[in-house]
């Protein structure tokens, strides 16, 4: 069963989170080195790095939800800030770098080695189209929200449940349908590239690789200021 369809657990996810980057800071502290960085590079396939990120990102949009139910307290611009920030890294990530990969190395070549799948893949391409405005739009709502007052709150809500359902289901099509496909029909030179592919995403997120040095402050701003359980604010 897909990881991110599998853990129901909201209290589970928040802490996968909160683990993903204390992870990545301990990997941070142990080494930047090129053959340290390398070494995990090379142990992943693409297919792991694929159920990782999307572990991450379903970690993300569960705390990201019980944030928004949880709503502001007293310091509301922690409150924005951390959601800005959650917000931010989605469209910066996975948004730029993990559709984008999945589109052009995986979908175009599997629907030629297993037809079957077509229907999978059409809705995927879709959903991969509409998604990055999805982030932008929600991003626009937020800010509408701590600029305009209360009355602006609804808005955001509602969409940011529809958009996290739909992201978490998306993922889920990916893991059932697509990634059993690409496992079963890719030649080993298929997959050699797709890990190398997808090994230059390194996602700080999954826990496996060090953050990018304009990437620590987002991660500890969001897990210094987000409230518990999500964070240690
Ligand atoms: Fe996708
Ligand atoms: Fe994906």
């Amino acid at each position: 069963m897909p990881y991110c369809s599998s853990v129901g657990n909201r209290e589970a996810l928040n802490a996968y989170f909160l683990t993903c980057v204390r992870a990545s800071n301990d990997i941070n502290g142990q080494s930047e080195s090129h053959h340290f960085r390398k070494r995990i590079m090379q142990a992943l396939s693409a297919l792991q790095i694929i159920r990782d990120e999307h572990a991450s990102l379903a970690a993300m949009l569960q705390s990201m939800r019980l944030m928004v139910q949880m709503g502001p307290s007293d310091d509301t611009r922690k409150f924005f800030d951390v959601l800005r920030g959650m917000l931010f890294y989605i469209d910066e990530f996975p948004e730029r770098l993990h559709h984008p990969k999945e589109s052009n190395l995986l979908f175009s070549k599997i629907v030629k080695l297993a037809p079957q799948v077509m229907g999978a893949v059409d809705k995927l391409e879709r959903d991969h189209m509409s998604s990055e405005k999805a982030a932008r739009d929600l991003q626009h709502l937020l800010l509408s929200w701590e600029l305009l007052g209360p009355s602006r709150r609804t808005a955001f809500e509602e969409a940011i449940y529809k958009y996290i359902d739909f992201y978490l289901e998306h993922m889920s099509l990916e893991e059932s349908i697509i990634l059993p496909e690409v496992e079963r029909c890719f030649s080993a030179q298929d997959k050699l590239m797709l890990d190398e592919a997808f090994a230059e995403n390194a996602d700080p997120l999954t826990g496996h690789y060090p953050p990018a040095q304009e990437f620590e402050k987002l991660f500890s701003m969001v897990v210094t200021r987000a409230p518990s359980p999500i964070g240690l604010g």
